[in-house]
């Protein structure tokens, strides 16, 4: 594997493999990679010849209170880990590469609409920021796919709506979330849990199949989320939401649409976890 920290160098690599024929895929990630990381690594691979993997912590989808100067930053053991997936380059811009002119002069994304809810009611300017770092990553790259992981069901749909508006030629490829033996969704902060709040965390994936179970059985929407939040209070969890929505992220009406998927994101002490479990029983 070829580690790129110049964006030009990069550039090079995938033209020279572009004019031989080859199709590339695209992996983004903030680092710290576990199993979830490189399952997308072995999609993107069914899906390409060549996989471009790249490594940054976004400082523009952080909030200023929250975790970007803690959050976790293992570039060796990332860097053995991807080539043992057999990854074919990495890319591990600096900030300044990233953003020439500052964070506070460069070009601002908004995707509006579904930015407005869930994650991005809570952490305002999050997907913007995301927006702005994955554009930047894509014209980079020109992938001809790129892979994103379901346990970020909002930040997919608004990667998918920004590539289809803008025209953007790379195709979005969904991954399914990996999970811990106990269901607990795997994530970078999972390991700012202290071991009780570890074991509480498990109750998130019980809540979504209680969620799951509860809309199975007809139960109305609105009873089963206020359900769903005490019960997370009681664990201890400080809950921004937990709720059923459509696939589009719109409002659920009825507890036997189709594609319908729950969501979560509660707080242990300062960790935020996000997980989600899709349904359908139409
Ligand atoms: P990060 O949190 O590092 O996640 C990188 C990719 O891995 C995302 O597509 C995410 O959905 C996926 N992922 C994380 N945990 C997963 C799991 N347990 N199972 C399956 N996929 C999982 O998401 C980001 O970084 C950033 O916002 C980024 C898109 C890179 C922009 O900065």
């Amino acid at each position: 594997m070829k580690t790129f920290n110049s964006v030009a160098a990069l550039r090079t690599q995938i033209a020279d493999w572009k004019k031989a024929g080859l199709r590339i895929g695209f992996v983004p990630t903030m680092g710290n990679l576990h199993a979830g990381h490189f399952a997308l690594v072995e999609l993107a691979r069914q899906h390409s010849d060549k996989v471009v993997a790249s490594i940054f912590v976004n400082p523009t989808q952080f909030g200023p209170n929250e975790d970007y100067a803690r959050y976790p930053r293992t570039p060796d053991s990332d860097i053995n880990g991807l080539a043992g997936k057999a990854c074919d380059a990495l890319l591990l811009p600096s900030v300044e590469e990233m953003y020439p002119f500052g964070t506070m002069g460069c070009v601002q994304m908004h995707v509006p609409g579904i930015t407005d809810i869930l994650c991005g009611m809570h952490r305002p300017g999050h997907f913007n920021g995301v927006a702005q770092v994955v554009a930047r990553l894509f014209n980079m790259v020109q992938a001809d796919v790129a892979v994103f992981g379901r346990k970020d069901y909002q930040q997919l749909q608004v990667i998918r709506y920004m590539a289809t508006e803008m025209s953007f030629p790379t195709r979005i490829i969904p991954a399914p979330t990996l999970r811990e033996a106990d269901g607990l969704a795997m994530s970078s902060r999972n390991q700012y849990l202290e071991d009780e709040q570890r074991q509480t965390a498990t109750f998130i994936y019980q809540t979504l199949n209680f969620m799951k179970d509860q809309a199975s059985l007809g139960m109305p929407i609105h009873g089963i989320e206020a359900e769903a939040k005490q019960r997370l209070e009681m664990m201890g969890f400080v809950v921004d939401y937990a709720e059923i929505r459509r696939s589009d992220l719109s409002r659920a009406i009825e507890p036997n649409e189709k594609n319908l998927l729950a969501l979560i994101a509660a707080r242990l002490g300062r960790t935020r976890l996000i997980d989600n479990l899709e349904f359908d029983f139409a």
